[in-house]
């Protein structure tokens, strides 16, 4: 049995999701396990977090047994690190990566990976002139709830896909009464921030990962709250959208629509919920649980009722599906992908130009809803 070490820088290390799900909840444990499996050798990852505050990375370090460094051209010309990742703020990606690249980094990245699909292939085009190799993180579909409902897609539960419909979202305070909780940099233009360009790169691989390719697309974006107030107390302007309202054609024909907001009261089964229709049946997953109802069990509803309340209990004509985990922390699966297609060249599937299509997708949305009309996917290609 081989060891080998992967050194990863990774930077905006402080941030949420990097020290919460990529570093706490996925390297740690992996590195703590003794290393990843790849065939008869072990992965071990190397920790470098990279930011701008030395006390926090030096407090993140410590609780997980990490290096740090403030400098980060230091860290990119170190050649014990040969992959680096970016979660810091999406404003910044662009520039970080182009580094990255030029100093010969193999290159992970959070969504989404380009602000432009755009830029994008500029990224890519680099990486592939490197010879280096580049994924996206895209998780969603290993939530436990997204697991089961593409299990029951690739079994062809559904039958014809007649449609399918994702809700997401809760209300986000404006900080006036209560602390904002979404960082401000959401709600500015120029910081990356937009609810479509945040959550559509996910929805695209949902979508086109468990029913097939999307034609189509025509959108119309809102904002809820004009003014808000920042982490330090400040007013400032919302320049971007809080709240999107989609309708998608997929090739196959099937239609979809997406509500996504920050400015919606949660009164569903779960904040992302994903429900398929189909000629054998339907299936409604939420993050964790997933229930379907086949022909059998689809009522022969008629009409409704006028003068009385039927009392009906809707849900209760669904079935549960069972739990077949264990499931996996879903970005621990993206890191041991790609983790695996560093060292051992496995196939990875949200590889760069997938996380690029996933930037595409939320181009779409935007160029629809300021034409006011339907955006074809492949003319963005
Ligand atoms: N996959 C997912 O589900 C998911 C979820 C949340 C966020 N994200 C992505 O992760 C990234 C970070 O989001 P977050 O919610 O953790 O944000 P955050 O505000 O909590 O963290 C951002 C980090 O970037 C750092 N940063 C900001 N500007 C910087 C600059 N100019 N140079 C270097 N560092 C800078 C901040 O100090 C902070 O550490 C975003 O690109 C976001 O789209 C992905």
């Amino acid at each position: 049995m081989a060891v080998t070490t992967i050194g990863i820088i990774l930077h905006g290390a402080t941030g949420r999701i990097c020290s919460t799900q990529h570093i706490a909840n996925a390297l740690v444990p992996i590195r703590e396990e003794g290393g990843l499996a790849a065939g008869n050798d072990r992965i071990v990852p190397r920790l470098m977090l990279a930011g701008r505050n030395a006390e926090k990375l030096a407090a993140l370090a410590k609780t997980y047994d990490a290096e740090w460094t403030v400098n980060l051209d230091a860290a990119l010309s170190d050649r014990e690190f040969s992959v680096f990742f970016d979660a810091a703020a999406t404003h910044q990606r662009q520039a970080v990566l182009e580094k990255a690249i030029a100093a010969g980094k193999h290159i992970y990245s959070e969504k989404p990976v380009a602000r432009s699909a755009a830029d994008g292939h500029k990224l890519l085009q680099a990486i592939q002139g490197r010879g280096l190799k580049a994924g996206a993180v895209e998780d969603k579909l290993y939530l436990p709830g997204l697991v089961k409902l593409s299990r029951l897609a690739a079994s062809d539960f559904f039958g014809r896909i007649a449609g399918f419909r994702i809700e997401f979202g809760w209300w986000v305070f404006d900080g006036t009464e209560v602390p904002a909780q979404r960082p401000s940099w959401n709600y500015r233009r120029a910081d990356g921030g937009g609810l479509v360009l945040d959550m559509f790169p996910h929805w695209r691989y949902m979508i086109e990962g468990i029913l097939g390719r999307m034609r189509r697309v025509t959108a119309q974006l809102s904002t809820a709250a004009p003014e808000r107030i920042d982490e330090r107390g400040v007013q400032y302007k919302v320049d971007v959208e809080d709240t999107a309202s989609v309708l998608v054609e997929l090739e196959n024909g099937a239609t979809g629509t997406i509500f996504s907001s920050w400015a919606t009261r949660l009164r569903r089964d779960d904040l992302l919920t994903f429900q398929i229709d189909g000629s054998k049946g339907s299936a409604f997953a939420g993050l964790h649980r997933c229930w379907t109802q086949t022909n059998a069990q689809t009522p022969q509803t008629a009409h409704f009722s006028i003068a009385k309340d039927l009392g009906i209990d809707y849900r209760s004509q669904w079935s549960e599906v069972a739990d077949a985990g264990p499931f996996k922390n879903p970005y621990r699966v993206g890191w041991e992908d790609f983790l695996r297609h560093i060292a051992a060249g496995a196939l990875l599937k949200a590889d760069f130009a997938a996380g690029i299509r996933d930037v595409q997708f939320a181009e779409a949305v935007y160029r629809s809803a300021k034409e006011g009309t339907w955006t074809n996917l492949a003319e963005l290609s």
